[in-house]
């Protein structure tokens, strides 16, 4: 059943806003650049006009920017949106506020879509992936970046101290609830993969990113006792007509 409730929406777009104020706090959403340019060099190999769908506070939207790429970010939270407008003058991005389900751009046009962390946000993911493959040229690709989150800390307290940590060093609190209840947080990527798949994508390879997960959670000691994920992974889809 699809929830398009404009109530959900709202409460979502509210959370992001005020998780705005901190959200460039964490390793996990700007940590290691240039290691973040050299994958997306990898993914990306001719210029393209690519759309990153929830955006967030622009962070791979500047890096796709400053290797040659045509980037207009959306997202449905004004508070990032804001952010991501203060940190890029290059006149190859643009910013826009949008909802990942209704995307509001013309079918085929773009190369690429590009989705870092999303996924679990939406309550109806399976729209936001047609709506992928909608706008998307014959021959272009989704790619989405997630990962299998939420396997949890095992002990509580351990949990509970690393949550702690983050509450005074990112100045959040990592205690929030989300606003709707994901089906995605834990889905296994050949699932995800399944659903992409679902969408009409022909070709879909999965790339492990763990190793980048590890990197990341090893600098941060706070984030590794509260959180674990199972797997960190890209994922590459086609469009085939
Ligand atoms: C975890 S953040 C990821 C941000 C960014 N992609 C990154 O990698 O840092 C999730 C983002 O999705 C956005 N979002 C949530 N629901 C959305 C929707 N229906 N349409 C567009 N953006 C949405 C949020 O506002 C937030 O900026």
């Amino acid at each position: 059943m699809l929830t398009n409730h404009v109530e959900v929406k709202i409460d979502v777009a509210r959370y992001w806003d005020k998780r705005s104020e901190s959200y460039d706090n964490s390793p996990s959403h700007t940590g290691m650049p240039e290691v973040w340019k050299q994958i997306l060099s990898s993914i990306f190999k001719k210029e393209s006009r690519i759309l990153d769908i929830g955006t967030g506070t622009g962070f791979l939207a500047v890096l796709l920017a400053e290797l040659g790429h045509e980037v207009v970010g959306i997202d449905i939270s004004s508070g990032m949106l804001k952010i991501a407008k203060s940190k890029s003058k290059n006149s190859k991005i643009s910013f826009n506020l949008g909802d990942a389900e209704n995307l509001p751009f013309a079918d085929n046009s773009f190369d690429a879509t590009i989705c870092r962390h999303v996924f679990w946000t939406l309550p109806n993911p399976d729209k936001a992936l047609s709506e992928c493959y909608r706008v998307i040229k014959n021959g272009g690709k989704a790619v989405i970046i997630d990962g299998t989150w939420n396997s949890s800390a095992t002990l509580k307290i351990k949990s509970f101290i690393g949550k702690l940590g983050i509450a005074v060093t990112e100045r959040r609190n990592p205690w929030k609830r989300y606003p709707l209840k994901s089906p995605l947080r834990e889905l296994s990527v050949s699932s995800y993969a399944n659903m992409i798949r679902d969408a009409g994508f022909k070709r879909v390879y999965m790339h492990d990113l763990s190793w980048l997960r590890k990197i990341i959670v090893e600098k941060s000691f706070f984030h590794r006792l509260a959180w674990s994920s199972k797997s960190y992974f890209i994922l590459e889809a086609f469009k085939e007509v």
